[in-house]
């Protein structure tokens, strides 16, 4: 009996990890080691014909970085060979990305004219919760690393965004001047950028976050700001490591997180979630002609059961199939935060319906579903 017992569970544990040419939301991803993949919130870089996925190594008890960014590389999309850390944190008390801060939403570039690879990533410091709301930026020679740590910061001191009006920028409505937070007088002066204004001089908060490259090799920083109120959106100058000053405010008030952005046929799309913690949400979907705005808000993209939660899971990136036409996987994140390192990823493909973005569920699928449109 024993024996049988045995016998079952190494061959469900076979079953586990064999990995086929398919796409199983929420279930194990093993690497090649046959370990579940430890690259949460994370995000996919294509280069020389190999994609690499980054995230946030996690472990079992907390969500706070104790080893680094994770990498990951696959010819297929479907079998992931382990890299090793691509950035790691450091030992040293006095470093921003000392052990035990907290490293989220890890996004690499490729940049053409310095052949460099560069990694932003959403900093908080260690022991300070998430007040620090900084971006953090590692470089490398080498795709899967090691990046080494350059700097943290709160993005563009001291620069207006280009969409805040002149009055807007001379309001001297204060934070303190309302008694409650969320009323609607309070609610208008968030829109007419009263955190903005707070965060003027010593720069713009930044979390939630990611990257995008246009076609024309200019890159920008997606985060949300404004106390998770308001999205920003940033150039990033032509070597990618810092900002060219200018930026936009993305739906003011909208309390948007997660944003994953990506191009099609000319229309930016932009998925992104509500602001829940690690508890999923409704996602949200807008579009724009121009990277600059304005950026009009759509219905939920998701569709059929567990829609309004997103699956169950958070965006993270959308990364277009490399080869076929039209073809984009929205990535999400299924988090566990009371065993952080068994989080899931939701892969699913995204369909297009009248030019905009449907997103459905599917316990298994495979890449072949882009051909039958
Ligand atoms: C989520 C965010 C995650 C993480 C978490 C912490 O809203 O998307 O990246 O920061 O909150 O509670």
């Amino acid at each position: 009996m024993k024996y049988l017992f045995l016998a079952i569970m190494t061959l469900q544990s076979f079953i586990m990890v064999a990995q086929d040419n398919a796409f199983y939301p929420g279930k194990i991803v093993p690497d090649d080691r046959g370990i579940h993949i430890n690259a949460h919130g994370g995000g996919l870089l294509y280069h020389d014909g190999t994609y690499y996925w980054f995230g946030e190594h996690k472990g079992a008890h907390s969500s706070a970085a104790f080893v680094g960014v994770t990498s990951y590389s696959s010819s297929d999309l479907y079998h992931w060979k382990y890299e090793g850390v691509a950035l790691s944190v450091e030992s040293d008390p006095q470093s921003d990305i000392t052990q035990g801060c907290i490293l989220e939403r890890p996004k690499v570039i490729y940049n053409e004219k310095t052949g460099k690879f560069v990694l932003y990533f959403h900093l908080e410091l260690k022991g300070q919760g998430y007040k620090a709301a900084r971006v953090g930026v590692a470089v490398s020679d080498k795709v899967t690393g090691p990046y080494t740590f350059l700097k943290s910061y709160r993005p563009n001191a001291g620069i207006w965004p280009i969409n805040m009006t002149k009055g807007q920028r001379l309001d001297k409505t204060k934070a303190s001047d309302f008694e409650h937070r969320g009323n609607k007088d309070w609610r208008k002066a968030v829109v007419d950028g009263l955190f903005t204004r707070r965060d003027f001089s010593g720069g713009q908060m930044s979390r939630d976050m990611t990257l995008f490259v246009d076609d024309d090799g200019k890159a920008y920083h997606i985060y949300s700001s404004e106390d998770n109120l308001t999205l920003q959106l940033a150039e990033l100058s032509d070597d990618y490591l810092s900002y060219t000053g200018k930026y936009v405010r993305i739906a003011p008030g909208g309390r948007n997180e997660a944003p994953a952005l990506f191009k099609r046929k000319g229309t930016y799309f932009m998925i992104t979630s509500g602001c829940t913690g690690w508890k999923p949400n409704t996602a949200r979907l807008f579009t724009a002609h121009s990277i600059w705005g304005p950026w009009t808000k759509h219905p939920n993209p998701c569709v059929g059961i567990d829609a309004r939660l997103t699956f169950h899971s958070q965006s993270t990136f959308v990364q277009p199939v490399i080869g076929k036409k039209d073809a984009f996987i929205f990535m999400a994140d299924r988090w566990t935060p009371e065993n952080p390192i068994d989080a899931r990823y939701i892969w699913l493909p995204i369909r297009f319906e009248n030019g905009l973005p449907i997103l459905e569920w599917f316990d298994k699928w495979d890449l072949s579903i882009f051909e039958k449109d």
